[in-house]
């Protein structure tokens, strides 16, 4: 049996330890800015998106050193965008990775400014194994694309636009699910197609990894939604009951309870079919599709 907990553990201890050896301590600026990047960065977060990068490189024959950088950045975008996502002006939480979101630690000023750092800086990281690797900088080069249109205006940015506008309003599922898509789907996605393409994996591989993360990246948002009705701030780390207080569209406002656990192992199964391919290879990441909908946090 593929031991997935000890699996997660291994990768998230790489993972904080690349991360935490990103930042440039010699710049002769001030410190509060890095110091809430840093704040939000390290305050925990499962790096679900790093992690599965490395495990679609590994399930292609490529390594964890491979991906590193780029698995580094994907976690940068999240957590800028987690940092935006609890201001205010979009959900006004005050709880994440259960500590105070980055305006209450900090101020909203700071909040703003530290997401948006995150963001550079995830493709300043991005770029600079580019120029770093030069063999390798037509494949980096397809990865920031890839990336960069998951995080703006065709992905993650646009799905949280659909989300702060259908706040108290009536959609549908096909609406609901494509919100879905954009905002939590797309960077996914583009973290498994990451991890592939550096990794090596061919044509057919990269296709198959991009399906299972389509899949998987839907099927994390609705498991999300669940765990809102009926997870706990302390499992969680974040507020619970927020999206009814918000009146979110939501897959079980719109489908109930029991049809969204019922979708949600749906799109694992469609999750599963396309590691076929991959065989054993495909262990990590056949244990990983369980995990975001069995997840307790
Ligand atoms: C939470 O993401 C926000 C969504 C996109 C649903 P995660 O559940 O991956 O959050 P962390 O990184 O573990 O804090
Ligand atoms: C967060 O979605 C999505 C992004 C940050 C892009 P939610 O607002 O539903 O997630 P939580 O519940 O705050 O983590
Ligand atoms: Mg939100
Ligand atoms: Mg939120």
């Amino acid at each position: 049996m593929f031991d997935l907990k000890a699996y997660l553990k291994a990768k998230q201890q790489a993972i904080n330890a690349a991360l935490g050896k990103l930042w440039d301590n010699s710049e002769p600026y001030p410190t509060l800015l890095v110091q809430a990047m840093r704040y939000s960065l390290e305050a925990g977060g499962k790096r679900l998106r790093p992690v599965l990068c490395i495990a679609a490189s590994e399930a292609v024959g490529g390594s964890e050193a491979d991906v590193m950088p780029a698995a580094c950045a994907l976690e940068l975008i999240h957590t800028y965008s987690l940092i935006h996502d609890d201001l205010p002006a979009m959900d006004d939480d005050d709880l994440r990775r259960g500590k105070p979101t980055c305006h209450k630690a900090f101020n909203e000023t700071t909040a703003i400014l530290a997401g948006d750092a995150l963001q550079a800086a995830a493709f300043e990281v991005l770029a600079t194994e580019g120029r770093n690797k030069r063999g390798d900088a037509l494949k980096r080069l397809e990865v920031i694309y890839l990336i960069a249109r998951a995080a703006g205006y065709l992905g993650m940015v646009q799905g949280q636009m659909m989300d702060i506008s259908s706040e108290g309003k009536e959609i549908t599922l096909g609406e609901l699910e494509r919100l879905h898509r954009l905002k939590t789907g797309a960077l996914i996605e583009a973290s498994v197609q990451t991890g592939a393409i550096l990794g090596g994996g061919s044509s057919q591989e990269i296709a198959a990894l991009g399906a299972y993360g389509r899949h998987i990246g839907l099927a994390f948002q609705v498991a999300d939604d669940i765990l809102n009705v009926e997870g706990t701030p302390e499992m969680l780390g974040k507020p619970v009951g927020s999206d009814r207080a918000h009146q979110k569209a939501t897959c079980p406002s719109l489908m109930g309870l029991e049809q969204a656990k019922v979708r949600a192992g749906e799109l694992i199964d469609s999750a599963l079919e396309e590691l076929r391919i991959f065989g054993k290879k495909g262990e990590p990441l056949a244990a990983l599709a369980q995990y975001v909908v069995e997840r307790t946090r």
